[in-house]
């Protein structure tokens, strides 16, 4: 370790987030855990997987193919994780869309899953979630290779996975704060772009919000404009990264909640579930804006503490998630095995989830009336 890196992560030890992450993130993952073993002696409360339906044939396009498709974004590194994410959702029958913001990463990791099964039907595409001009192309191009490959205009499962944990200030070319931009508003936008795909298939589809548990930290915010776009933060002296990426994703859960309520109240649109799920702590490559021993040395006390999920186990709890019968939908999965436990009490409230939901739109058309014609 240089000197240089010793320094960046005293410099980083001397941060409220630091002391954050340390000690709030362990409890509020501790309990939970406590909250899913309480939950699995009291009641039955695991959801198995339910078969993906294939789609009906398809009268106007006798040819078309008739794989249901996945969508999940941030899966462009060639980590295991990310290539056997993709390996086990065409396993279950998907027709697997790739959505990762570096092509270069992309045909990386496409020629890996490649090389693991010829059979799996795979596309990449090009989609920086922090930016909504590159959201609505990734939307063109997929209106234009469902078009071309004869697929029926629909999707069946959308993962909003991407995510990242900043521990700097960067804006997006939107003005966002860059980790309220990729974890929330992006997966918000796509969602919105994307739904009327969902709506329009002829079999149940679904969308997966990824959350977590470090959601429970936040004690009360109010869903202003300034603060559901991270600006707030970026005038600030010290960027308070551990409280922006506990705020983004107790957003998701607001947002996957409203959405739920809105769907199952809207006539025909019954059929789209929305799922929250938190895999836990895993070990990944989300801490890689942390100085590195700090970082290994999280995962060493992790794992130490038996709190530590692998790669592999983290997939399979998105993966419980989608795949869990349709009355899961408005729950929140955590700790794999199709478990679910309540969320924090803030995430419930109903009148803070319709205010956040009244500003990411007010958000969305700001940032789309911005769009060159
Ligand atoms: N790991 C954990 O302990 C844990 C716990 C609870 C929840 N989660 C959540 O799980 C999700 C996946 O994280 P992970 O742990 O797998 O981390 P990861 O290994 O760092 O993967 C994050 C992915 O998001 C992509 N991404 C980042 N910014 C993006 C952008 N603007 N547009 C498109 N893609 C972007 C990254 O792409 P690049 O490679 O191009 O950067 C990467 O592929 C995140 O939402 C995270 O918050 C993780």
């Amino acid at each position: 370790m240089s000197s240089k890196d010793l320094m960046e992560a005293l410099h980083f030890a001397c941060t409220l987030s630091f002391w954050r992450m340390t000690f709030l993130w362990t409890y509020s993952l501790i309990i939970s855990y406590i909250q899913l073993l309480t939950r699995s002696m009291t009641q039955k409360s695991t959801y198995n997987h339910c078969a993906v339906s294939p789609l009906p044939p398809i009268t106007s396009s006798a040819s078309g193919r008739r794989l249901p498709i996945c969508i999940i974004t941030g899966v462009s590194t060639s980590l295991a994780h990310h290539c056997w994410s993709a390996l086990a959702l065409s396993r279950e029958g998907f027709c697997v869309v790739l959505a990762g913001r570096s092509s270069h990463k992309l045909s990386k990791v496409m020629s890996n899953i490649r090389s693991q099964s010829e059979e799996v039907q795979l596309k990449a595409f090009q989609v920086d979630l922090s930016s909504l001009s590159s959201i609505m192309r990734f939307k063109e191009s997929l209106d234009q290779w469902l078009l071309d490959s004869d697929m029926h205009p629909s999707i069946q499962l959308l993962i909003n996975n991407a995510g990242i944990l900043a521990t700097t200030s960067r804006l997006t070319t939107e003005g966002h704060d860059q980790m309220m931009g990729t974890n929330y508003i992006g997966a918000f936008s796509l969602t919105e772009v994307l739904l009327p795909l969902l709506k329009n298939s002829p079999v149940p589809s679904r969308i997966i919000n990824l959350t977590s548990f470090t959601h429970r930290n936040v004690s009360g915010f109010r869903a202003e404009k300034e603060t559901v776009s991270g600006k707030r933060f970026s005038k600030l002296k010290h960027y308070p990264c551990a409280e922006i990426y506990e705020l983004s994703k107790l957003c998701m859960l607001l947002f996957s909640y409203e959405l739920h309520q809105q769907l199952h109240l809207a006539e025909g649109s019954q059929s789209i579930s929305v799922i929250a799920v938190d895999p836990g702590a895993v070990k990944t490559d989300i801490m890689r804006e942390v100085p590195w021993c700090i970082s290994q040395v999280a995962l060493l006390v992790l794992g130490v503490l038996g709190l530590l999920q692998s790669p592999e186990a983290g997939v399979s709890s998105i993966l419980d998630a989608a795949l869990a019968p349709p009355e899961t939908s408005g729950l929140y999965f955590f700790g794999g095995n199709g478990r679910t436990v309540d969320s924090s009490a803030l995430s419930y409230d109903l009148k803070l989830s319709r205010e956040l939901w009244a500003t990411s739109c007010h958000i969305f058309q700001d940032s789309l009336s911005a769009q060159p014609a």
